[in-house]
């Protein structure tokens, strides 16, 4: 067996131990003499998956009793309308515009609701944060996506919006660094990048937003109609559930997010430090606001970007070719990336680097 570093945005790689477990427990999940893809999600062996899941989810992050997690389907993009379906009350919403991922749920919010952007960093193909904006003293709440996949860039700092709630987009970084989370009104992720396979959206949402839903929300999208069901008004992606709930017990193991946070600034350091000393590469990234899960990054030519990316994959460091919109090379480096990774990936764009001066 012979496994790649997979340095895709997303899904990606999920850590070994995990994957391990999985298929230990495929055919006979704890003595039930079946799967957990098969099990009724309502039975009891489930229940306790589902339960465990949360609580450690809830550990990890820290979050206080008066916010409710729940585990939906859809993916993020889902979580684009959803939000506003839910929180509206002036249909008005303030945005801080920092790439495609804000793009989408900009287009998504408009069909319900009044946009108004408060700033953005359109004006340098989105390689920075932007930190000078005004919000709008009767926005619904203000939207911002914390991590940006396809630009590679974070917010150094969490925009203090007062009353205003915060509802952040945070699927490409979730659980990759010590957040507070009592900061936000609203946290959503899809799973595929740090906590498990797709399938499962994390919404974590403070209790007095819930129940501010339109008229004319269907009930499948209020955040209500889960929260009193446990997330499982509906059948829920039961097995995506439990691999996440692995993810949380190894993340558990390790020591926790903050653990895993230094794990992934020495990760996003190697990298970073090298991409800045080398004469070959470069990153159009500002410093201020580098991603420490996706680091993008260029040679002088696109034809030396498709050299790379090709050699690159020879030696089992694959998808590294940067989103289709902006081209150059990215790798994701999220929780389940192994330091060894990252070396190995440095130590190739070296070499490189000499075989192409
Ligand atoms: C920041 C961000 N938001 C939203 C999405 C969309 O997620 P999904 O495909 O789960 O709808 C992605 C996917 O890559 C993302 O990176």
């Amino acid at each position: 067996m012979s496994r790649v570093y997979n340095f895709s945005a997303g899904p990606s790689m999920l850590p070994e131990p995990v994957l391990k477990k999985a298929a230990e427990e495929m055919l006979d999940y704890k003595g039930s003499g079946m799967s957990v893809m098969e099990m009724s999600h309502r039975s009891k062996v489930y229940m306790s998956i589902h339960e465990n899941a949360e609580a450690l989810l809830r550990k990890l992050m820290n979050i206080p009793d008066n916010y409710s997690v729940l585990f939906l389907q859809g993916g993020a993009s889902q979580q684009f309308a959803m939000v506003p379906m839910n929180l509206m009350k002036n249909k008005k919403i303030d945005f801080i515009h920092t790439g495609q991922w804000t793009k989408k749920a900009i287009d998504e919010a408009k069909v319900v609701a009044t946009v108004n952007i408060v700033a953005s960093s359109e004006d340098k193909n989105f390689s920075y944060i932007p930190e000078d904006y005004q919000f709008s003293p009767d926005a619904d709440y203000v939207h911002i996506c914390l991590n940006n996949t396809i630009e590679g860039t974070v917010y150094a700092q969490i925009p203090d919006t007062g009353s205003i709630p915060l509802v952040v987009d945070m699927s490409s970084n979730i659980m990759s660094q010590e957040i507070d989370v009592t900061k936000f009104g609203l946290i959503f992720a899809g799973a595929q990048k740090n906590l498990g396979p797709a399938g499962v959206t994390v919404v974590i949402i403070r209790n007095d937003l819930i129940g501010k839903h339109s008229e004319d929300t269907p009930v499948i999208f209020r955040y209500g109609t889960h929260d009193k069901e446990k997330s499982l008004y509906n059948t829920p992606p039961c097995y995506s559930i439990y691999v996440a709930g692995l993810v949380f017990e190894w993340i558990d193991q390790l020591g926790g997010v903050k653990a895993i946070e230094a794990m992934n600034r020495e990760k996003a350091n190697l990298l970073y430090d090298f991409v800045d000393e080398s004469k070959l590469f470069s990153s159009p990234v500002d410093k201020r606001y580098r991603s420490l899960m996706n680091i993008p990054f260029v040679s002088p030519s696109d034809d030396l970007d498709k050299k790379f990316i090709a050699e690159a994959e020879k030696e089992g460091l694959i998808t590294l070719a940067g989103h289709r919109s902006v081209g150059g090379m990215r790798a994701s480096i999220y929780n389940a990336m192994p330091l060894e990774g990252v070396k190995k990936l440095v130590d190739f764009m070296k070499k490189f680097e000499m075989e192409n001066k």
